[in-house]
């Protein structure tokens, strides 16, 4: 074969044409848009097409039919070299500052939709292109004016895939919901379009919509295509010079498999690459063949005998094909609907994954679903073409790479007799999370259910590929159905589904595989006329109630397919004029902006001449000497141009990656490395970091390293609670800040009723998942000064301790943070390692480093919240009372004391919120060998109320009484209040906490969901539910802010403060503060002057003693700032203006400020705001209910509803706030129920991605979703008499804990499990978080047997199959 030239990849992007010659063919199309195009908007957030934040539109051409096709695409997985001669549309494509924003974009700020931002584009374009596809449909009605084709339950599923940590998803839901056809307006939250409650909903007040204003195609990319299409048709390209070859025919890809072109090692064959998210390359491969234009392999072949896919089909048009079609393809369809995300979906092909279940022995649920219908596939290996079915393939060894699947062909089982379904089992129900367990069982049944014939196919449980269950086929046909039938089977199946040594929760999916058979033959046995008495799982999915009790429960409440309820919600709470517009629900600052992707975070800046990448190299040993730091021989070694490490610190320089800062104390707090030397202390530290020329030849190259270790005359690391306290390995707790017991423990336990002794209760970690990982941008100055672009929420801190690393100055480090993509604690203390790193790196190299770490990375090194254990003694009345308390409290805090010897103070202060008679503690800080932990929001306070709670529920199981009496009985008067807070308690009358939980609690309308909970366990064996009400009591600090406003001659205003904008709100707060304190000089009372305002970024150098952003404080005291800023502005500016009204009248602001300028006004004032010394901190309450359904079957959960009411006091905006009690709300369910953050037996994290670590998406936030912002008492000691909400609300996600607790004890009791210590079906201690496994594992991994075991032994006649 000849070589070619470099083929020149042409596209348009956003209507511009570019053309990329020479780009390597792995470059993706994010890195060439975000590198080689002024876009921005597409932003890097896991690398692994699990987060949608770098979502494109990508369009096609079909010159032949002159039509224009478009799908939305994650760029990250897309190969630039695939979407040759394509049209990419990103969000600045839709709508941008110069050109007018896109009412997706306007409608995503106007429902306060976005926070920190970082997922704004990639939700935009998510929605974008749902909307392009529902309306471009044909055969659809069309819409009233002003809305769009889509529907409502398409608008929840539009953005499934799409990650974001800030929102909680209701807002975003929201806005795209108002697109929706069959919406109706009054259901949507709280916006900026209409006053809720006061105005009517209309869609001529939301900014219209018109599905043709964008073009997505444009002309000269028509024309071009349409003159190369001669040339495509032309003879075959030879191998391209460039290493991207794209045969047209089988012939002509054989011919490329038998040239010594061809090592299977260093060349990849690839359809759509988002296997690449799946498996991520090792090493760059240099040599690419795309198979997607040869045409024989996207056939679509529909026939009375079945339906034959190419094998480059993408999953998205074979639901499209599958779902026009009977009962088996149309479930087909819908599995395949909850296969990765619609943006995945919409490339991924068929054969692809496939492949990928036959070769890599991923765990597909396309193989397991195709598998029961029967299917075959053709192959082509070598020049030999074979038809298998589709088990023979899988059954082959793993084929080779020249092997290439041509199609698969699914058989048409008509619909007489055919039973056909599909199961998954998997933490998120809509997909975008592969299964736990997949499943399809098809069956073919005569009259008297008798059992033709059954395939039983099983998958992804820890097995090679998935199989058929043989066995239990053989014995099921010929059998009608019965429980000893389904008995008798499911003890079959236990013998074949066995999952391999090393895989998770081995029992738990052994138990999936159970209920999914027992699920589908109890459905065969139920169908009409059906004797069998065995009760149906499925019944409640789809028919609501069994044995008729259905009639007095609303119709959705007992529907029962719980995860199909809608989204709604109700945002109640009071705005006052007083200080306007300070308590405005004004949108957040720059909402659009960050929506249309043109705010600009840290990776956004564009790169500084000569600028270089760096990647940490990191110790995956939890403790040895680091010998030395060598590479592999590969193509991405060859990118390493140097490493760096401790031996680059400039001399003077120390050491040193952080430092918890502690204002004026001499408690010896502590710094943590910046790299091993010589010793890796943890498996994750530092060793060095590789320099390269583009951030992803950083991160190959950093794979390539191979660390020599050595454990010679080292201990063995302590990676435990356990090992901490044996070796008694601890690290101090400064006495200042030492919790304080109350009373005499001993006698109140000698006054109890009752005691529990020695309980335990355990929590885990938690990981950040900030959308934008960490990182920072250095770039060195004259004079041995340095600027670094940080993503840090603690500039001030981080300037110091790059400072003492590099061995200068403070006043030689500029610091700048003008945005932070979220931060939740994690971008504090961990963030300054990176900052660090670079500007060593940027000091030792004399140019500019950046360093974006990769998802994996980021969540390997930055250690998260505190994992502990707690074991309770607890003395109470009969009446519930409880007298005396004693805690044991474990902390794991990893290897540096950062944040943790604050953590027993603040656990035990969470903890408090309950009047527990008599309190004592031993906290016990241990130092061990795993990455250290760090503040994440709400810091101890979220384990220590849950603590409580789970103290509190234990008490009630021991009593058998309801836990909401416990919970009432010891909430605290304002008397003990006093004893346990102190000051902090506050006043009297700032004591919200009880009315609050009464308003709940006590409610009617508790009682009567409680009761109707009660009804349904009592009607419904597989599913149960529970409901639950938490209250909480969070103490926050105040501290010292500075903040500087200055006017420009113009009359615009720039206002600096000590905070950082993390997607908190921070901004818009300080913006209505700013109108307000100037307010008095302006005749509107300075509404006019909003938008006037720009807070601009933090710079270290410009304003100083910005302390850390944190706690929940930051708005108000940055706010208080600006106001004492202010303050002294209007005393400067006052007497100019009573002499222009003397002379003129009313005074424009412009007036005003041009003549003061003139007068030589000083029009900058700037405040360092510190707090009162008898006010330096205050409580925060709060109270949820939350409701859930359980599925025993499966150990699911879904959120029914949640009902918050917050004390936010005054709010200073009442939309941000309600977007942080959400937010934190959600992070808070993703805590209890779903986040694994889990490690190897070295310490070393090992969920490390999206596909391991799940946070929550849309589909697994509350059903309904109300939300109530109180203002208790006025107290002029806090900011306007506001509160904070940053954190606290997260606490209240323990509801949820609570109210599955509550549904696990109602399976218990109905099936009489006792499992765990106590054994006992209403006692039971369930850990954080509980996932499916733990829940399923409580509900009882055999409910299915003993069920059987019970029916068939009460009926004997059921029990003769
Ligand atoms: C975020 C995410 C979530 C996912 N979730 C799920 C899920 O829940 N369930 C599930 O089943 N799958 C899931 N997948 C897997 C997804 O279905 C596959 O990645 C996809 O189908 C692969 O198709 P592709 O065209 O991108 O293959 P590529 O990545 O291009 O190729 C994958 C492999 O197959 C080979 N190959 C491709 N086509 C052929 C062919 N015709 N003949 C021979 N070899 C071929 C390639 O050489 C490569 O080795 C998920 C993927 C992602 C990225
Ligand atoms: S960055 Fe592409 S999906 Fe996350
Ligand atoms: S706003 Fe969605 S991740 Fe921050």
């Amino acid at each position: 074969m000849g070589k070619a030239a470099a083929e020149t990849v042409v596209l348009a992007v956003n209507g511009k044409r570019y053309e990329a010659a020479g780009a390597h063919p792995s470059t993706t199309l994010l890195e060439f848009l975000r590198t080689q195009t002024p876009v921005r908007g597409p932003k890097l957030g896991c690398g692994e097409g699990g987060c949608g934040a770098c979502v494109v539109l990508v369009s096609k051409y079909d010159p032949a039919t002159d039509e224009v096709t478009e799908f939305s695409a994650s760029s990250c997985l897309t190969l630039l070299r695939s979407v040759d001669r394509c049209s990419v549309t990103t969000s600045e494509g839709i709508g941008n500052t110069r050109d007018g924003y896109h009412p997706v974009q306007q409608r995503l700020s106007g429902f306060h939709a976005s926070q920190c931002g970082f997922c704004t584009p990639g939700m935009c374009m998510s929605i974008f292109s749902a909307l392009v596809k529902a309306d471009k449909e044909p055969g659809r009605p069309a819409p009233p004016a002003g809305f769009s084709k889509l529907t409502t339950s398409e608008a929840e599923r539009a953005v499934s895939g799409n990650l974001c940590r800030c929102t909680g998803y209701r807002p975003i839901v929201d806005a795209c919901k108002s697109f929706a056809a069959d919406v109706d307006l009054e259901d949507l939250g709280l916006n900026c379009f209409w006053k809720k409650g006061d105005e009517p909903a209309d869609v001529s007040k939301l900014p219209g919509y018109d599905s043709s204003a964008v073009c997505t195609f444009p002309e000269f990319l028509k024309s071009e295509i349409k003159s190369s299409v001669d040339q495509a048709n032309g003879p075959a390209v030879a191998i391209s010079a460039d290493g991207w070859y794209h045969p047209k025919s089988i012939e002509e890809l054989h011919r490329l498999f038998d040239s010594n072109w061809f090592d299977e090692n260093s060349v990849k064959i690839v359809a759509s690459n988002t296997g690449s998210g799946v498996y991520k390359d090792q090493d760059l491969h240099d040599k690419y063949i795309d198979i997607k234009g040869i045409p024989e392999l996207s056939v679509i072949n529909r026939s009375s005998k079945g339906i034959e896919l190419g094998s480059v089909v993408s999953i998205s048009k074979a639901i499209e094909v599958l779902s026009d079609g009977n009962l088996v393809f149309r479930k087909i369809a819908d599995h395949l609907n909850k296969v990765a995300t619609p943006f995945v979906r919409n490339t991924a092909t068929i054969g692809g994954n496939i492949i990928m279940a036959q070769r890599l022995q991923f765990a597909s649920d396309i193989a397991t679903v195709l598998l029961a219908a029967g299917s075959t596939i053709a192959i082509q290996a070598a020049s030999k073409r074979l038809c298998l079915t589709l088990e023979e393939f899988l059954q082959h060894p793993p084929c080779g790479s020249n092997t290439l699947l041509l199609s698969i062909f699914i058989p048409d089982w008509g619909s007489d007799g055919i039973s056909f379904e599909t199961f998954r089992a998997a933490p998120r129900p809509f997909g975008n999370s592969v299964s736990y367990v997949n499943s399809a069982i098809l069956a073919r049944t005569s009259g008297s259910h008798l059992i033709e014939d059954i395939c039983l196919a099983f998958g992804a449980y820890g097995v090679d590929h998935a199989i058929r269950a043989r066995k239990v086929e053989d014995f099921l046909k010929g059998k009608s159905v019965s429980s000893s039938v389904i008995l008798e089977a499911v003890r079959l199946l236990k013998d074949t589904v066995s999952p391999s040594e090393g895989t998770t929760h081995p029992e738990y999916k052994i138990s999936l595989a159970v209920s999914f058979l027992f699920s589908f033959l109890s459905s065969l046995g139920n169908s009409s006329n059906a004797p069998t008495k065995v009760d149906n799982p499925n019944g409640p999915y789809t028919n609501g109630i069994t044995n008729g009790t259905t009639e007095h429960l609303p119709e959705e409440y007992i529907k029962a397919d719980s995860n199909d309820l809608p989204i709604r919600s109700r945002q109640e709470m009071v705005f006052t004029d007083e200080y306007k517009p300070v308590g405005k629900p004004i949108k957040k600052a720059g909402a659009e902006l960050q929506a249309s992707g043109e705010a600009v975070y840290v990776d956004d800046i564009p790169a500084p001449k000569d600028c270089l990448y760096g990647a940490f190299i990191y110790s995956t040993h939890p403790h040895a000497h680091v010998k030395g730091i060598n590479f592999k021989s590969s193509l991405a070694s060859q990118k390493v141009i140097t490493v760096i490490t401790t031996k680059d610190i400039p001399s003077g320089g120390q050491n040193i990656g952080s430092t918890f800062p502690m204002t004026g104390s001499t408690f010896p707090i502590g710094d943590e490395a910046l790299f091993a030397d010589p010793v890796a202390e943890f498996a994750g530290q530092n060793i060095g970091v590789v320099i390269a020329e583009t951030q992803r030849y950083a991160h190959m190259a950093a794979k390539q390293a191979v660390i020599e270790y050595s454990t010679e005359n080292l201990q063995p690391p302590i990676l435990t609670i356990e090992d901490a306290i044996q070796h008694n390995s601890y690290f101090q707790i400064p006495p200042f800040v030492a919790p304080k017991p109350v009373g005499d423990y001993n006698q109140g336990m000698s006054e109890a009723d009752h005691k529990i002794l020695s309980a335990e209760v355990k929590l885990e970690s938690q990981y950040y998942f900030y959308m934008e990982t960490q990182v920072a941008l250095a770039i060195p100055d004259e004079d041995n000064c340095i600027t670094i672009y940080s993503s840090s929420q603690i500039p001030e801190v981080t300037q110091g301790v790059v400072a003492r690393c590099l061995g200068i100055p403070l006043h030689n480090v500029r610091l700048i943070t003008r945005r932070v993509g979220g931060s939740f604690g994690g971008k504090g203390i961990k963030g300054i390692h990176v900052a660090c790193a670079c500007a060593v790196a940027a000091f030792k190299l004399r140019c500019p480093v950046r360093m974006y770490l990769d998802r994996k990375t980021d969540m390997i090194i930055t250690g998260g919240r505190h994992p502990m254990k707690a074991k309770y003694s607890v003395g109470f009345k009969s009446d519930g009372k409880i007298t005396a308390l004693h805690l044991d409290l474990g902390i794991n805090a990893g290897i540096s004391p950062d944040v943790s010897p604050f953590m027993p103070t603040i656990i035990i202060g969470a903890l408090k919120k309950y009047n527990w008679g008599n309190l004592a503690f031993d906290t016990k800080v241990c130092k061990t060998n795993v990455t250290s932990k760090s503040a994440m929001r709400g810091p101890g306070d979220v384990q220590g109320s849950f603590i409580a709670e789970a103290i509190i529920e234990h008490v009630a199981s021991v009593l058998s009484v309801d836990t909401n009496t416990i919970r009432r009985k010891n909430l605290h008067d304002f008397e003990s209040l006093a004893v346990f807070y102190g000051e902090s308690a506050g006043e009297a009358s700032t004591y919200s906490l009880v009315s609050m939980f009464d308003k709940l609690a006590s409610s009617p309308d508790y009682q009567h969901r409680a009761a109707m909970v009660e009804h349904f366990n009592s009607s419904n064996k597989w599913k149960k539910r529970g409901i639950s009400c938490v209250p909480i009591t969070y103490a926050v600090t105040l501290r010292p802010t500075p903040g500087k406003v200055s006017i420009m001659n113009d009359g615009s205003i720039a206002v600096e403060v000590g905070g950082v904008e993390i997607g908190q709100g921070l901004w818009t707060k300080v913006k209505q503060m700013t109108a307000f304190g100037l307010g008095q000089l302006c005749p509107d009372g300075g509404e006019c002057l909003i938008d006037k305002v720009r807070v601009i970024q933090a710079d270290t150098l410009s304003l100083i003693q910005g302390g850390v952003t944190g706690g929940s404080t930051t708005s108000e005291t940055s706010c208080e700032a600006v106001r004492q800023s202010c303050a002294a502005l209007v005393e400067r500016l006052k007497p100019v203006k009573e002499s222009l009204e003397a002379k003129a009248g009313t005074v424009e602001w412009s007036a005003l400020i041009a003549q003061a300028s003139m007068a030589s006004v000083n029009l900058s004032a700037q405040a360092y705001w510190t707090p009162d010394p008898t006010f330096g901190s205050y409580l925060n309450y709060g109270a949820g209910i939350s409701e859930v359904e359980v599925d025993v079957l499966t150990g699911a959960t879904t959120i029914l509803q949640s009902d918050l009411v917050y004390d936010c006091g005054q709010s200073l905006n009442p939309a941000v706030d309600l977007g942080q009690v959400e937010g934190a709300f959600i992070q808070g369910v993703g805590f209890f129920t779903n986040e694994e953050y889990a490690i190897n037996s070295d310490g070393l994290v090992i969920h490390d991605g999206t596909w391991t670590y799940k946070i929550p998406t849309v589909d697994t936030i509350p059903k309904q979703f109300n939300v109530e912002l109180i203002n208790s008492a006025r107290n002029p000691k806090r900011v306007l008499s506001s509160k904070a909400s940053g954190e606290p609300p997260l606490l209240l996600a323990a509801s949820v804990h609570c109210a599955m607790r509550e549904a696990i004890r109602a399976a218990r009791k109905e099936f009489s499990v006792c499992t765990g210590p106590a054994n006992s079906a209403f006692t039971f201690q369930m850990d954080v978080p509980a996932t499916m496994p733990i829940v399923k594992e409580l509900c009882g991994l055999d409910v299915v047997e003993r069920y059987l075991e019970s029916v068939s032994a009460a009926d004997p006649t059921t029990a003769k199959a």
